[in-house]
């Protein structure tokens, strides 16, 4: 499959305390986090061109069977709501399938939790295509340009709904999986007999539910 070794992706441990979720909130000194880390927490990214019709992108999509795509534009003029939708993209939550998403214009931030629970930020820019596991803890936020307009692309009939953390997520087979292949420690068990639909939290899964 088509992988580019550097996606060029910069990302950063959070510091704690998050006063404003659109600010880099970068640690004092920072502290770089590297595509290979991502990897090691099943993150991926490439670099593309940023076009629709990228070529690499159809490569990806074929090697990756993402036989859906929508594109979404998320700024004060085009989400209803906004300041409220940002709200909810912001909360942590899982899903039961990977998240893909490839920005065309504008930028917006990732957060997904690390082995030890810390807060990675990846800043996500032009051209980057980031692909998140199913279970992996994770939030999304638009940056203070307020303005991104991604393709999202998903294997089969897409489900957007979030699952919360501690309103199920912990419990879900998808996290379940997730902790087996990239946390073994934690000797996840996974209940082989279980209900592998996503648990409904709330959120309707309509279009702008998730960036
Ligand atoms: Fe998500």
């Amino acid at each position: 499959m088509v992988k580019l070794e550097k996606s060029g992706i910069e990302a950063w441990y959070m510091k704690d305390e998050v006063e404003d979720q659109r600010a880099e909130n970068r640690c004092d000194p920072n502290e770089p986090v590297g595509v290979e880390e991502l990897s090691a927490l099943g993150v991926d990214s490439w670099k593309l061109s940023g076009t629709e019709d990228d070529k690499e992108l159809e490569q990806i999509r074929k090697d990756q069977d993402y036989n859906y795509n929508d594109v979404i534009t998320c700024s004060p003029e085009k989400l209803p709501n906004y300041e409220a939708k940002l709200k909810t993209f912001f909360e942590e939550h899982i899903h039961a399938d990977p998240e893909v998403r490839y920005v065309l214009e504008g930028s917006g931030y990732f957060d997904v939790r690390d082995k030890q629970d810390r807060w990675i930020r990846i800043d996500c820019k032009e051209g980057h295509l980031i692909t998140l596991p199913a279970g992996i803890f994770h939030r999304f936020t638009l940056d203070s340009s307020n303005y991104i307009k991604a393709m999202r692309l998903f294997q089969g009939e897409p489900v957007w709904t979030p699952i919360n953390r501690g309103e199920g997520a912990e419990e879900h087979d998808a996290r379940k999986l997730y902790e087996k292949a990239y946390q073994p420690s934690k000797k996840a068990k996974i209940d082989a007999g279980g209900d592998d639909k996503p648990v409904a939290n709330g959120h309707a899964p309509e279009v702008a539910a998730e960036a």
